[in-house]
């Protein structure tokens, strides 16, 4: 697998490809498929300060090409996080992991950061800013290139492992937000997460979800993600990792021709639970047959 490291901030990845936050849980349940150990490394489900229960069901839909989602990062908060997952973690995954950092306040993302730092096998953080900031009335983080900053910023400070922010597609100008985190101290940036969206069921006459609003992903939207991981690579210097609708190897090299140093793999697994084994094993002959020795030589080469 040599041919297919990719170096990110912090951490050296045997291949680049990652389950995506939320789609995987810390891994456990994959176990049973596969050796996951294999994996370029785990993106882990959200952690929040305090344990979340999620939104009320239904909080699952199926679209064309995709699904919505509402989960609303159900977890069992940080505490639980450091004292009971991520000391079982070893057992079944032995490289670094990516830890998934939400929160609804500043203050929030501060604690979580503070009180995994001690976790030796988190190699990095993805802040996920898509979540709604209740001290400003709701709004995300990810859409105001202020508050996305500012929540970078505090980030940084306490950190004691490279940051990755995480954007959120619901924006009108992906590239000002990705500029604004980059100036605020982020390592890398890690985009696409789900667009918003919604369902009607005709005979209810009502919207499908409980919360009315879901995040659409899936095949769906890899045309927007890699549009968007294309824009950011024309703008910013910080690597990034691309996620959107990726369900085979030559999706992984789109993303990477288009810009990203990894890639990540979301509602794939829950179509097809074998689905990174399966790429992973496709991979190095494939980019082989396109010409290509390693897998870092694909980094951009759409921008000519
Ligand atoms: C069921 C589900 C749960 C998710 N939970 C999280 C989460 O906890 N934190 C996060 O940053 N993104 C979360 N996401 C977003 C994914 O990590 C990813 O950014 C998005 O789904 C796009 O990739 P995909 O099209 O391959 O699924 C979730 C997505 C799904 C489908």
């Amino acid at each position: 697998m040599e041919n297919l490291k990719v170096t990110l901030p912090g951490m050296v990845l045997q291949n680049p490809i990652m389950p995506a936050s939320g789609t995987f849980g810390f891994g456990f349940d994959f176990v049973d498929y596969y050796d996951i150990n294999i994996l370029g490394s785990i993106m882990t489900k959200a952690i929040t300060q305090h344990p979340r229960y999620g939104n009320a069901v239904p909080r699952i839909a199926e679209v064309t090409s995709g699904m919505l989602n509402a989960i609303g990062l159900q977890n069992l908060g940080v505490e639980e996080a450091v004292n009971a997952i991520f000391p079982r973690l070893p057992s079944i995954y032995r490289h670094k992991v990516i830890a998934n950092v939400s929160g609804s306040t500043v203050e929030e993302y501060v604690a979580v950061i503070k009180a995994l730092n001690k976790v030796d096998q988190i190699g990095a953080y993805e802040i996920n800013i898509s979540c709604p900031n209740i001290k400003e009335g709701g709004m995300a983080f990810s859409v105001d290139e202020t508050m996305a900053s500012y929540v970078t910023k505090a980030c940084k400070a306490v950190s004691e492992k490279p940051i990755y922010v995480k954007l959120s597609p619901n924006v009108t100008d992906i590239v000002k937000i990705a500029k604004a985190v980059e100036a605020a101290g982020a390592d890398a940036i890690t985009l696409i997460n789900t667009l918003l969206g919604m369902r009607i069921d005709v005979k209810t006459r009502k919207p499908v979800l409980n919360n009315i609003y879901g995040g659409l992903s899936g095949p769906a939207i890899k045309p927007v993600a890699l549009k968007m991981v294309y824009q950011v690579y024309r703008n910013v210097s910080i690597p990034i990792i691309g996620m959107g609708g990726i369900m085979t190897k030559e999706d992984v090299v789109e993303f990477m021709m288009a810009g990203a140093s990894a890639v990540a793999i979301g509602t794939g697994n829950l179509v097809d639970p074998m689905i990174c084994h399966t790429i992973v094993h496709e991979l190095e002959s494939y980019i082989s047959s396109l010409g290509f020795e390693k897998i870092e030589a694909l980094v951009g080469v759409a921008h000519g």
